[in-house]
């Protein structure tokens, strides 16, 4: 209900954006700036909270669940890197969710700022392969770009022996992307293509070609099935 009602809110201000004059909105973020700046987003901030759903085996089946998890941005289209523990709840949800689905957010600091709401979030939906039979040099490139990232996690590396818990290299693949860059005058709100955010790490693809689809002007109306008249504050 409260996710439902920022989106709104963040909706209500986008879509009170589109009142500002016409040169404010030239300078709002496009789609194409959107991947780019999301993908900066998850290489500069390191931990996210992952959400899954409870498994119909359990008292809370269908259930959402999030937690704070860290990830590493090691391929360069946007999957990520995640240490699965099979002690953790999220874990556990995952293994027993036949599709392995997770939704798995980052969002700017907000420290020291005004308004938290004017920084950008990213969901990034997709599966999780648990990377079991990898050979020792993969796992050393694992092992060398999560540090990288998470210099604490060397005590809890996959195969480290004194690591307090089993784990395992897993890999998150995403299918579906939803990006709020802040307030909506000046930033993109929606989904971003995926193959455009498998190809936006280092610039911002100006010459991306857009779908029909892809032009998500009516995201409010389209995108999140929501009627504004029905939110009641
Ligand atoms: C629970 O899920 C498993 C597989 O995910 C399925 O085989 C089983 O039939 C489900 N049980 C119920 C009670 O829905
Ligand atoms: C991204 O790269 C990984 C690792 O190479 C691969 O398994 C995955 O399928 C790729 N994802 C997409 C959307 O292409
Ligand atoms: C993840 O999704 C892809 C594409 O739908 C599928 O091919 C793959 O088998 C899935 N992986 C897992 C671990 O469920």
């Amino acid at each position: 209900m409260f996710a439902r009602f920022i989106i709104g809110l963040s909706i209500i201000i986008s879509a009170l954006g589109l009142t500002l004059p016409s040169d404010q909105l030239t300078n709002r973020e496009t789609l194409v700036e959107a991947a780019h700046n999301a993908r900066m987003l998850v290489r500069d901030v390191n931990t996210g909270t992952m959400a899954s759903v409870y498994p119909n085996t359990s008292d809370l089946a269908g259930r959402p669940f999030a937690m704070m998890e860290y990830h590493a941005p090691c391929y360069s289209n946007g999957s990520l890197t995640l240490i699965l523990m099979p002690i953790s709840r999220s874990t556990q949800n995952i293994f027993q969710d036949p599709g392995h689905h997770i939704a798995y957010t980052v969002n700017m600091p907000t420290e020291g700022i005004k308004s938290p709401m004017s920084r950008s979030r990213v969901a990034l939906m997709g599966n999780v392969t648990t990377l079991r039979d990898i050979s020792l040099e993969e796992s050393e490139k694992l092992s060398k770009c999560y540090t990288k990232f998470h210099p604490d996690s060397k005590f809890w590396l996959p195969g480290n022996s004194d690591s307090p818990h089993f784990s395992l290299w897993a890999r998150l693949d995403l299918d579906t992307i939803y990006y709020v860059g802040g307030f909506g005058n000046i930033h993109y709100i929606g989904s971003i293509p995926v193959d455009l955010y498998a190809k936006s790490q280092y610039k911002v693809q100006k010459d991306y070609k857009l779908k029909e689809n892809d032009i998500l002007q009516n995201v409010w109306e389209n995108d999140l099935d929501l009627d504004l008249n029905q939110i009641v504050f």
